[in-house]
């Protein structure tokens, strides 16, 4: 990784730090239960969690709805934040499964693990490293998802490679992501919002 890209990772794990610790201060991108709720989650479900779950929530889509995710599964979760994809997932597989979350930024993993004792879920599990060299076998993963996260990383192959790499064969990626069209206006930012910095 070179300089550039290590000031970008630097950037990214602040970022999000800001968002795991002052949630109701971003403007730049939809945060929160609301949004995982316009993003197509069940609401009774968000409801039900306590906000410390959904408050740091900054997803862009609702990777759990693309496909099924069966009793005894493992997951593994691209990206986790703070935890809230993990921890519906962990509720899925069951006490027979697994999940991991990876996150590069600390302040998020911890955030992450927190919720998940809070819930009392002892099938997820969450890792603070960097997505680009997962620190899991080859073939242990029965579905890998991602959600607005892909955006965020300069060696996407490399993600990409990770991911089906510790996929089992007939694995799933379910993934959410924002594309950059190369002709955005001013007046799209101006109705979209910026989403970065
Ligand atoms: C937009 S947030 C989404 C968080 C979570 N998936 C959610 O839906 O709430 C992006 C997350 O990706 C993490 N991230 C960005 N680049 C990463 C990388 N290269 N490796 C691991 N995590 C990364 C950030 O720290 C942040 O928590």
């Amino acid at each position: 990784m070179n300089g550039t890209n290590d000031g970008l990772r630097a950037a990214v794990v602040d970022r999000f730090a800001a968002v795991a610790a002052e949630p109701g201060r971003e403007e730049k991108f939809p945060v929160g239960p609301a949004s995982a709720k316009a993003l197509g989650y069940d609401p009774h479900e968000i409801d039900a969690l306590p906000a410390t779950a959904t408050e740091s929530f900054c997803g862009v889509g609702h990777p759990l709805g693309l496909g099924d995710v069966r009793p005894g599964q493992t997951v593994l979760d691209l990206g986790c934040g703070a935890g809230l994809d993990s921890i519906l997932a962990a509720r899925r597989v069951g006490p027979a499964g697994r999940v991991v979350g990876v996150d590069l930024c600390p302040a998020m993993v911890g955030k992450a693990r927190r919720n998940a004792d809070t819930l009392g879920l002892p099938n997820v599990e969450f890792v603070e490293a960097g997505i680009e060299n997962l620190p899991l076998p080859d073939a242990s993963v029965d579905v890998v998802i991602s959600n607005g996260v892909f955006n965020l990383c300069p060696d996407k192959p490399t993600v990409l490679a990770e991911a089906f790499r510790v996929l089992r064969p007939g694995g799933r990626l379910q993934m959410a992501d924002i594309l950059l069209h190369d002709d955005v206006t001013p007046e799209w930012v101006a109705r979209l919002g910026e989403w970065s910095d």
